[in-house]
């Protein structure tokens, strides 16, 4: 019933219970998740994950603070990983003013080419965004046709609005169950239905009330009832309607 669209299950921290991690979420009404890669070595082990798992399905990009390491060969293997079966989207990618203020023209180098290749191989972008909504939206807008996902949005409920503009979809994950995650609720309660996707990024940004802790997609759970809640909506409804709008961003054949 729920799709966590954002899950690093190729993180070190599940090394030594990965199987563990996803029965959990299997057994907490999880019923796919998106393995996000981020870097060379995480990008292959999404890969490998979902070649294992049926319910498994990957993601592959470089992430903002490694701008300046990537190299022309590395664009060449992402090309090639990006043609797999069950390689379904391009990122995260995008830009990252919290970690690295230093070398900003070049993530917007390597946010732009990941864009490109996303609009040229048909695949959705997931776009990181850290203290640059601005300057992320700049970049976007030079572009027409996008398809792709703000992923763990932490910018305002206004800006939030410019990026659905660009026909993206927003995507909300624990932050939104945190008793003063004001800016989050309120963009809950604005961004429309059929736009909306829910993640959990683990092991990262642990929902209410583990925060602090290691993260896990069971609790991608904890998300949709805290956004049903705002929405005055059931549990239910968003679960639904959260999974098929992300089996029809990604191209995945809904499961019945
Ligand atoms: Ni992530």
């Amino acid at each position: 019933m729920l799709v966590d669209t954002h899950v690093h299950l190729n993180s070190k921290k599940y090394r030594d219970n990965l199987e563990e991690v996803i029965q959990r979420a299997l057994d907490n009404d999880v019923e796919t998740m998106i393995v996000v890669g981020y870097d060379k070595e995480t990008n292959r082990l999404a890969i490998e994950l979902a070649e294992k798992y049926p319910f498994i399905y990957a993601t592959v990009g470089f992430h903002p603070t490694d701008a300046r390491y990537i190299k022309v060969e590395d664009y060449e293997l992402l090309v090639k990983q990006l043609k797999h079966k069950r390689v379904v989207g391009i990122g995260e990618c995008g830009l990252d003013f919290y970690w690295d203020k230093e070398f900003i023209d070049e993530q917007i180098e390597v946010f732009k080419r990941q864009i490109e290749l996303s609009i040229q191989y048909n695949k959705p972008i997931i776009i990181h965004m850290r203290e640059a909504s601005e300057a992320t939206y700049n970049v976007l807008s030079e572009y027409k046709n996008l398809k792709g996902v703000m992923h763990c949005y932490s910018g305002s409920p206004e800006m939030a609005k410019f990026f659905l503009d660009l026909g993206l979809h927003i995507s909300l994950g624990g932050p939104v169950t945190f008793l003063n995650g004001h800016k989050p609720k309120k963009v809950a309660e604005m961004v429309p239905l059929d736009r909306l996707l829910i993640e959990t990024d683990a092991p990262y940004l642990s929902p209410h009330p583990f925060r602090g802790k290691t993260n896990e997609p069971a609790r991608v759970k904890l998300v949709a009832e805290e956004i049903a809640r705002i929405k005055k909506l059931s549990y239910k409804e968003i679960a639904k309607q959260t999974a098929s709008n992300a089996y029809k961003l990604f191209n995945i054949k809904e499961k019945v």
